[in-house]
């Protein structure tokens, strides 16, 4: 059988170990190399003989799919081969790699390690001629000694990589499909007498303060932390001494040493215990709650090709968005990553390179986890990733992989951690038994689900007794997810929930000229679409609503209402308040009119204080209190200032304001009516102009682009499939009577889509007051209408001109009912191009909620003022529901002549349909008979309010 095809590991690497450097010499052989890409193994000439002059130049590390080489392809969980095990396509692209390389001058005689990072997905190298192995397992590292091949000049590397290999069946990770040498490629002198491997295990005493620290490596091996003045203890003798523990939360590392005669390694050390205790996952005696997140390495450009600056990128925008915990889903990270979690502070699962999921459709018939073909491999994997990341002391869990079912084969796997690493519990999700797992996981469970298992009424005895965790959950695909709050509250409810980690923390889109492609953009013939845009972040990192909804929910430090004024809660883990500073502003109708400084004693962790309410002036119109929690000062991730958690306490609501008197009657024209500040189309009863300025509607309307969520993934009826089978989105209006006697205008209609018996009764009542116009929607429903609506409100439209919004209300960012948590009450203003959410896949997006007035103006002020009784949310616009639902790349949106508005009552929530339970009942629209009222007006240059 060839290599390719070969189930079991590679072959020819030296046992795999710690990632690490020294003062041994290294040579990077990252740079420009020779390429050239053949459409099998077959067709492809020697790579080692060839004259590589013509062929093409390609950067290592790279994907050759984005250096114009072939084109990526998307499939979430089915193969895009034939599922034939352990056989691959013959048409196997297989890109030949070749460097010359000199040594530098001082390259010493000896031992030397070739070493790769990682090549996706099998590798035969050879150097100067000599075969030294294949790899397998792409995102693992191989080593190959080479100290009696090289010479000083003129070294030559061959690298052929073939994209399908018996690995690419332990490979079927929902991701892009990509090929190459992806990460670093560095050549390691070896000097004998040095450090080939250690573990240095560091543990903490919570009881004591004392850490022990062991090193396990070759002999004479002498450890220095000068910081705690160690110097020259010997390898393998356990060391005893007062230390400051590692957190997450306080990632303490101490540098140090480790030396013999040949070779010194620089190491930072945390001091750390895990441990699983009274059904709970514990660090240093404190139970964890995991705010976390999965990560897939990548980038829009170089797509798993991930520097170490996107990493600490990445690490950044973690902690300053309160996020503690990383699962490295689903492979093992760059070591550069799992370094930055160490300093930085994120709790880690480690996950293996393993995913089987495309047998799941076939039944699992054949799968790997059970096959003894493949134990080899398996085996070989999860050894690679444990030497590989065993010093880190981020690293808390070792997870075996994702979706890959159950088996011997995983089975086997835990045996091994468990032999290996006494000191980290295993996970892996797909043992829903429990039976060789330390964690009970699962993916995407229901509130009422995760409930359950914290009321402990699990049958299976073992698996009530383990702690909870969500490995995935909130599937963050397009706008959402919704429902993070309930999922917040459980955890905080039973001890043995603890925490998850959202689904996922960034979108997997490829930059292409003009938006960002997805599934089935590269023409592939099987693809799951835009099912890989369903992260956290945009493709370039730009954080999205969601993100900032998820901060809000975890934020560490809490601040609320309470009667006797506020409270300050600590949700750290470990820390106290100290390093914090509390601020507060009062608003008056969103205008700032006093601020200080709130005296709050330091709270420990999982402890609360209730504060008076400072001293306030009096205010006229509603007031709000904004109290905030900042750091004091510069951390390694944040500057001072850096909010960490705010609350809002009303102070005072907005004095009832008596209608004004109104100013009717309606006159009626040839074609219309009018009323005041209006005119009317007197045959539909719509308003054509208000002020003067031509506008179109208002009219019910109950449609929204339908989101991600709205469509769904699960088996069943999606409630958009049922809002587009009832036609909600071509709704007709049937005017009934448009009655214009006195000082009303009652418009009665009756809206209901083509082909259906069910309507909405439909009457506006408009009045005239001094500056505008009044309305009064009252909304029936007749007949059998659909369980839910997306939205419940009015649309219209404004002139174009008419491109900057104000509003006092919910802000800044879009909000939806069951997302809402990270807008405060405030005064916000937003060009209209700047109030739209540019979701990778176009969708209902940039609502602004709990709205008190919001004004739409040209560059002069002129423009309209729509009033709350008392609120409403909107969404502006330049194009329509329609187009927003049409389009399937966010440039494929145009500005037309008009800002499309919303004015609404109700929204339905989003939920996590995506890939989860969908809206929860408390946040669906249901229809029912409704009534609401708002104000217009026009609005002069300069006077919007
Ligand atoms: C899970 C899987 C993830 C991802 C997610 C949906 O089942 O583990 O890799 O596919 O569903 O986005």
């Amino acid at each position: 059988m060839s290599y390719v095809e070969d189930p079991g590991p590679g072959r020819g690497s030296v046992p795999p170990r710690a990632a690490f450097t020294s003062d041994a010499p290294s040579l990077s052989l990252n740079g420009t190399w020779r390429f050239r890409l053949s459409p099998s193994l077959a067709a492809a000439p020697d790579p080692v003989e060839a004259d590589d002059s013509t062929w093409d130049e390609l950067p290592v590390p790279s994907l050759w799919q984005l250096h114009g080489h072939g084109a990526p392809a998307y499939t979430n969980v089915h193969y895009p081969f034939p599922v034939d095990p352990p056989h691959v396509p013959s048409e196997n692209p297989t890109g030949d790699h070749r460097l010359r390389f000199d040594l530098p001058a001082s390259w010493p005689a000896g031992s030397a390690l070739l070493r790769f990072d990682g090549i996706d997905s099998c590798g035969r190298i050879w150097l100067n001629g000599t075969e030294l192995g294949v790899t397998k397992g792409s995102r693992l590292p191989s080593e190959f000694e080479v100290g009696a091949l090289l010479r000083p000049r003129d070294n030559v590397l061959v690298v052929r990589v073939h994209q399908w290999s018996a690995g690419s069946y332990l490979e079927d990770q929902d991701m892009w499909w990509l090929s190459g040498i992806f990460r670093a490629v560095t050549l390691l002198a070896r000097p004998s007498g040095g450090i080939g491997d250690y573990w240095l295990r560091a543990d903490y005493d919570h009881t004591t303060g004392l850490g022990t620290v062991r090193v396990e490596t070759g002999a004479d091996v002498v450890l220095d932390i000068p910081s705690l003045g160690v110097v020259g203890h010997p390898a393998g003798e356990p060391l005893e001494l007062p230390v400051e523990p590692w957190s997450a939360e306080t990632p303490r590392l101490y540098d140090g040493t480790l030396s013999t005669v040949a070779e010194r390694v620089p190491v930072r050390i945390g001091f750390r215990t895990v441990t699983i205790e009274d059904g709970q996952l514990k660090v240093n005696g404190r139970r964890l709650l995991l705010r976390g997140v999965n990560r897939h390495e990548h980038d829009p450009r170089t797509g798993r090709v991930v520097s170490r600056e996107t990493a600490l990128a990445d690490v950044l925008l973690m902690k300053r968005h309160h996020i503690n915990a990383v699962r490295t889903s689903h492979y093992p990270p760059d070591p550069a990553f799992l370094e930055l979690c160490d300093e930085y502070g994120l709790w880690v699962v480690d996950e293996c390179d393993l995913e089987t999921h495309g047998f799941g459709p076939l039944g699992w018939d054949r799968n790997p986890s059970s096959e003894p073909m493949w134990t080899d491999a398996y085996l070989d994997r999860v050894r690679r990733t444990v030497e590989r990341d065993k010093n880190r002391p981020s690293v808390i869990l070792w997870s075996l992989g994702n979706e890959s079912h159950t088996g011997d084969n995983l089975a086997r796997m835990a045996e091994w951690v468990r032999h290996r690493d006494p000191t980290r519990p295993v996970h892996y999700e797909g043992d829903h038994e429990c039976s060789y797992v330390d964690v009970h996981s699962r993916m995407y469970a229901t509130p009422s689900e995760v409930e359950r298992i914290g009321l402990r009424e699990d049958t299976n005895e073992r698996r009530r007794d383990l702690p909870f965790v969500l490995c995935e959950y909130a599937h963050a695909m397009g706008n959402g997810p919704g429902g993070l709050l309930e999922y917040r509250e459980l955890f905080e409810k039973y001890p043995n929930c603890q925490g998850g980690f959202v689904w996922e923390w960034i979108d997997h889109g490829l930059a292409v000229p003009g938006h960002f492609a997805y599934g089935g953009d590269f023409g592939e013939p099987i693809h799951d679409g835009n099912f890989v845009i369903d992260g956290l972040l945009f493709p370039d990192r730009t954080p999205s609503p969601g993100l900032t909804e998820f901060a809000k929910i975890i934020e560490p430090v809490r601040i609320s209402a309470v009667p006797a004024g506020l409270r300050i809660s600590n949700h750290y883990d470990f820390v106290d308040t100290a390093h914090l500073r509390f601020t507060w502003v009062l608003e008056d109708e969103g205008t700032a009119v006093a601020n200080g400084v709130l005296d709050v004693p330091a709270v420990h962790s999982g402890q609360s204080v209730a504060l008076p309410l400072p001293s306030l002036p009096p205010t006229s119109g509603e007031s709000w209190l904004t109290v905030t929690a900042s750091l004091t000062s510069e951390t390694a991730w944040a500057s001072a200032g850096h909010v960490v958690g705010w609350g809002q306490v009303p102070v005072s609501a907005a004095p009832a304001r008596p209608s004004p008197p109104t100013r009717g009657p309606v006159f009626r024209t040839s074609g219309q009516l009018l009323l005041g500040t209006g005119e009317f189309d007197a045959v539909t009863g719509t308003l054509t102009s208000l002020g003067g300025h031509p506008v179109i509607g208002p009219r019910l309307d109950v449609w929204r682009a339908t989101t991600d969520n709205d469509r769904g993934s699960s088996p069943g009826p999606s409630e958009a499939s049922q809002w587009l089978a009832a036609g909600l989105h071509r709704m007709q209006h049937r005017v009934i009577t448009v009655d214009a006697d006195g000082d009303e205008l009652v418009v009665r209609t009756r809206v209901a889509p083509p082909a259906q018996p069910f309507g909405l009764f439909t009457d506006y009542t408009w009045t005239a007051f001094d500056g505008g116009l009044r309305l009064r929607v009252d909304v029936t429903p007749d007949g059998p209408v659909p369980d839910t609506l997306p939205r419940l409100g009015l649309a219209m439209a404004v002139p174009g001109t008419f491109g900057s919004a104000e509003w006092f209300g919910g802000g800044p960012g879009e909000a939806y009912p069951d997302s809402r948590q990270a807008v405060r009450i405030g005064r916000f203003s937003s060009s209209v191009d700047g109030l739209q959410t540019p979701y990778v896949f176009p969708q209902e997006n940039g609502n602004r909620t709990a709205v008190r007035w919001a004004a739409l103006t040209d560059p002069d002020g002129t423009g309209i003022r729509v009033e709350g009784d008392p609120t409403f949310d909107f969404t502006a616009r330049r194009w329509t529901a329609a187009a927003l639902e049409a389009a399937r790349h966010t440039d494929e949106l145009e500005s037309g002549s008009l800002v499309h508005l919303t004015v609404d009552i109700a929204q339905h929530g989003l939920g996590t349909a995506a890939c989860g339970p969908g809206v929860l009942p408390r946040y669906r629209l249901v229809p029912q008979k409704t009534s609401f009222a708002l104000s217009f007006r026009p609005v002069a240059g300069g006077v919007a309010n």
